[in-house]
């Protein structure tokens, strides 16, 4: 089946040439063509080209799009959220108006464990069918590729339960979705007084049994002062390496703890968050392979200091943008609302911005082969929006301006 798109008024390809990710000035390289056709078969992208140059023979049964009113860009991909969940916490958004942090909401009662009460309760019929809408609304945001994690579970049972409803969505919604493992989220109530104990379920039961079932690609830790250490950390990483997971960590949130230079030796895919990462720490990244993810909404969100993005990208730190869409820290799954926010609060260019959200957040989930810009035998996932240009697309910010979604060559339709 083949499907032409003609006439696109600006085609940001953010094409990368066979390079996984872009890192230093190249994250400013968006490859944009004017007045753009692009031919997709089967699902894939066969042929990019200018309007004029298109000399392709169609097939009878082809489908031609007039594209002269969008803007196409490559789906954005999400690289990090926490998109299962059961419940809703806009006492704590109130809370903080007040003053209130984040860790003192959590010391009183609210916060990840608050989250974990909910979703204990929740059957895996209703955790599907919540996050499958939410799914729907990100698609109509322009998302097309999303990591999801664990971590309100915390206990085997509800772990388990999280990660099948997130593996049986990936089967069944158009949405292209990781899974993450995220048992080390926070030390559940019933093991306050025996942490190692937890650690233990974490390593001798839950990882195994994780891995054997394929639930999980990923592995993460909230390596955190209150949630878990830098020795537990590594301890975690080590048994998911071993047992063939990839690593993910939460490091440098509230506080600088070694999570980003363990990550970067222990080569994890990527580090997310970094809003305290230490000069020494970004030394390190920069020397390694691991994607730094991060995390605009949540600074904003929460009223903390936004992480060094300039400084990382500056260093030669490849940098990916994601929501961290969680009913706590960032209750938005809008990836142009994150790029707004990390072109004013971060200083990152609308170029750079763009990139982060699209090849490097691809990268960050081992999918730039296949997602994250436009170019020939990658997926056609592509937005189109209704605006004159890509900048304006972020200048704009606060509303939804995609018109159409492709995903996988298929314009959606949503009910
Ligand atoms: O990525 N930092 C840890 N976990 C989430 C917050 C989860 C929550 O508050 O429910 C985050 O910000
Ligand atoms: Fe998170």
């Amino acid at each position: 089946m083949q499907l032409l798109l003609t006439n696109i008024k600006q085609l940001v390809t953010v094409g990368s040439g066979g390079h996984a990710f872009k890192a230093g000035r190249s994250m400013r390289d968006l490859g944009v063509i004017e007045n753009a056709s692009v031919l997709i078969e089967d699902g894939f992208i066969r042929w990019i080209g200018t309007a004029g140059d298109f000399s392709n023979t169609l097939d009878a049964d082809a489908d031609t799009l007039d594209c002269s009113p969008y803007i196409a860009l490559p789906g954005f991909v999400d690289s990090h959220t926490h998109a299962v969940f059961a419940g809703s916490r806009e006492q704590e958004f109130a809370l903080r108006a007040e003053g209130k942090t984040y860790q003192e909401i959590a010391a009183l009662g609210g916060g990840i464990l608050s989250t974990v009460q909910s979703t204990r309760a929740a059957s895996k019929k209703e955790l599907k069918k919540s996050a499958s809408r939410r799914l729907d609304a990100m698609m109509k945001h322009g998302t097309t590729t999303v990591e999801i994690k664990s971590g309100y579970g915390v206990s085997e049972e509800a772990e388990i339960r999280m990660l099948e409803a997130i593996t049986e969505l990936a089967q069944e919604h158009y949405m292209t979705i990781r899974s993450t493992f995220l048992g080390a989220h926070a030390i559940p109530p019933e093991f306050q007084d025996r942490r190692g104990d937890y650690i233990s379920l974490l390593c001798d039961r839950m990882i195994p049994h994780i891995a054997k079932r394929k639930l999980a690609q990923f592995c993460d830790v909230f390596c955190e002062t209150g949630y878990f250490t830098l020795p537990e950390s590594r301890q975690i990483l080590e048994e998911a390496q071993k047992h063939g997971l990839a690593l993910k960590l939460h490091a440098d949130e509230f506080t600088s703890l070694g999570g980003t230079e363990l990550a970067a030796a222990m080569q994890a895919i990527s580090v997310d968050h970094l809003e305290h990462i230490s000069d020494e720490a970004i030394g390190a990244l920069a020397k390694s392979s691991t994607i730094a993810v991060v995390l605009p909404g949540v600074s904003f969100f929460l009223r903390n200091p936004y992480a060094p993005a300039r400084k990382l990208i500056d260093a030669g730190v490849p940098v990916a943008i994601a929501s961290d869409f969680n009913p706590g820290s960032c209750m938005s799954f809008s990836m142009p609302l994150m790029m707004t926010i990390a072109c004013t609060q971060m200083s990152l260019t609308p170029e750079e911005a763009i990139t982060a959200a699209t090849l490097n957040g691809a990268a960050a989930l081992g999918l730039s082969d296949q997602y994250g810009s436009i170019e020939t035998g990658k997926r056609a996932d592509i937005i189109l929006f209704d605006v004159p240009n890509y900048r304006y697309l972020l200048y704009h910010f606060g509303t939804n301006h995609a018109a159409k979604i492709i995903k996988h060559g298929i314009i959606l339709e949503f009910s």
